[in-house]
């Protein structure tokens, strides 16, 4: 009995110490994974806090671009007061001190003030209603939609591009997308302050904009509409339209690089950052612009590298490159509009000069003084017809003018580039000009002024074979060839 009670006791003791090992072990167990577990929140959070801390930084930076380009405007004293409450969630998040920059009271015009007001005068109550028609365009940036407002009103609206390549570029690198619309948005709201401060012909017109007050990115452009450049399109239009772009193009350079901002570089210079309307080419992507002076010690500091070129340009006492903008400006028009539209085709007795801004800008020997010169002096003589002084006279005697008569019939025959795709219609000056082509054309026995005029105020002719009727008609007048007269 003693035996077994013993026996029985070191059974219980065993059994006893097996428990308190395993319990001490599983506690131990838990106890690592409680630390490892820890470890990893610990390294999340550090993670996080740094993709927040840079994104921050990110933001800051984009601010720090706008500042400087609200004060520049010379400052005419209605700004509203109030600073930057909130302006930036994350980092009034981060609770950082307010920078003296970008805590200037003039930011908030950006979204309500009073200058911007008056400049562009539609806000968010215009787009109620509103009726969205297509997509216009999408960059890396931004998306443009084609919208007709309540009242019928076309206009494009211009908004974050939720997937352009910034946002998930910015969304892999920092994994806030509510912070990356901020950040993307930054960019289009750059372009609405350049908007308000380079207006010009040939810069979109700004109708108006929409900043939601309570979502922080959520910025709408309220735009002229105008529609996307086509270059394939451009290449086989008649050299009036082609010269058409050319000129808005240097008009442009030319007052960007004199602007209320000072000498505006383009630095993403590309025939998609423009639009057309009504014939007439407007810059419409301005994010990438920049009026800010490229320090230098020495010559060297001032190369403008391109694929296919480099120019190095001067040092100034200053310390600043020369006109390094502006050059960089003319380059880009040259390679990417000049080289394409301006030669071919030009007018004979305009070739000389269309060689000599082919060469001057190519080489960057004029500045954009000069080449707005060269290119205003083109369009008087195209205007004036001066170019056509050595026309031979013989040639109008050769046609009879048949004065209140139009030509009618089905299509006739074609040239390249005509201004209509049913028969052989061109831009000339006068009719002794219609006739000078007429006569150089085989087919053409008569031609037709209707009085319809191109940009430049130039008539349009049209021009037939002997194929064509002859109709009554009081804005026109007909002239044929004294060999063939068609059947009234
Ligand atoms: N006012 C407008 N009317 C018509 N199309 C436009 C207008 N503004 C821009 N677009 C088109 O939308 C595209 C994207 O606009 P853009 O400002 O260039 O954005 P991103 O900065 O992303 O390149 C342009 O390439 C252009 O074709
Ligand atoms: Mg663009």
């Amino acid at each position: 009995m003693g035996h077994s009670l013993r026996a029985a006791a070191l059974l219980a003791f065993v059994v006893l110490s097996i428990l308190v090992s395993l319990l001490i072990s599983s506690v131990q167990q838990f106890g690592g994974r409680i630390s490892h577990l820890t470890n990893a929140t610990r390294a999340g959070h550090e993670e996080s806090a740094s993709l927040r801390g840079a994104l921050i930084y990110q933001l800051n930076e984009r601010r720090r671009e706008i500042v400087p380009l609200l004060l520049l405007h010379g400052g005419d004293g209605d700004d509203d007061a109030g600073g930057l409450p909130g302006e930036s969630r994350l980092s009034a998040q981060h609770g950082q001190p307010p920078d003296p920059i970008s805590d200037s009271s003039v930011w908030n015009e950006i979204a309500h003030g009073s200058r911007a007001a008056r400049l562009d005068e539609m806000g968010c109550d215009s787009l109620v209603d509103m009726q969205a028609v297509e997509v216009l365009g999408s960059g890396y940036t931004k998306l443009v939609v084609k919208v007709n407002l309540a009242g019928g009103q076309p206009v494009a609206l211009k908004l974050v591009n939720e997937k352009g390549i910034d946002m998930s570029k910015c969304v892999e690198d920092f994994k806030d997308p509510h912070g990356c619309r901020e950040l993307v948005s930054y960019k289009l709201k750059k372009e609405l302050v350049l908007l308000q401060r380079l207006q010009h012909p040939n810069v979109i017109k700004l109708k108006g904009h929409c900043a939601g007050e309570a979502e922080k990115g959520r910025l709408t452009v309220i735009l002229e509409q105008g529609a996307p450049l086509q270059m394939i399109q451009l290449l086989q239009s008649p050299w009036e339209d082609r010269f058409r772009v050319c000129l808005d193009l240097v008009r442009l350079l030319h007052f960007l690089s004199r602007s209320p901002l000072g000498s505006v570089a383009l630095l993403d210079f590309q025939p998609r950052q423009f639009v057309t309307v009504s014939g007439s080419l407007k810059l419409t992507d301005l994010d990438d612009a920049s009026a800010a002076e490229t320090p230098c010690q020495t010559d060297a500091d001032c190369g403008l590298q391109f694929p296919h070129r480099n120019f190095s340009l001067p040092c100034s006492s200053r310390g600043v490159c020369e006109d390094l903008g502006e050059k960089r400006n003319i380059y880009n028009a040259y390679r990417y509009f000049f080289t394409y539209l301006l030669p071919h085709q030009a007018p004979p007795g305009l070739t000389h000069l269309v060689d000599h801004i082919m060469n001057s800008t190519g080489e960057l020997k004029a500045d954009i003084n000069e080449t707005v010169e060269a290119f205003e002096r083109i369009l008087h003589l195209y205007r004036s017809g001066l170019h056509l002084d050595n026309l031979p006279p013989s040639v109008f005697t050769d046609y009879t003018v048949m004065p209140g008569t139009g030509a009618s019939g089905s299509v006739d025959y074609r040239c390249w580039p005509s201004y209509s795709q049913q028969g052989c219609v061109l831009s000339v000056h006068s009719a002794r000009e219609a006739a000078f082509i007429c006569s150089s054309h085989p087919q053409c026995s008569s031609f037709t002024l209707t009085g319809q005029k191109t940009w430049t105020g130039r008539l349009l002719a049209s021009f037939r074979s002997s194929s064509a009727q002859l109709v009554p008609d009081e804005a026109s007048e007909v002239y044929v060839k004294k060999t063939e007269r068609p059947a009234v």
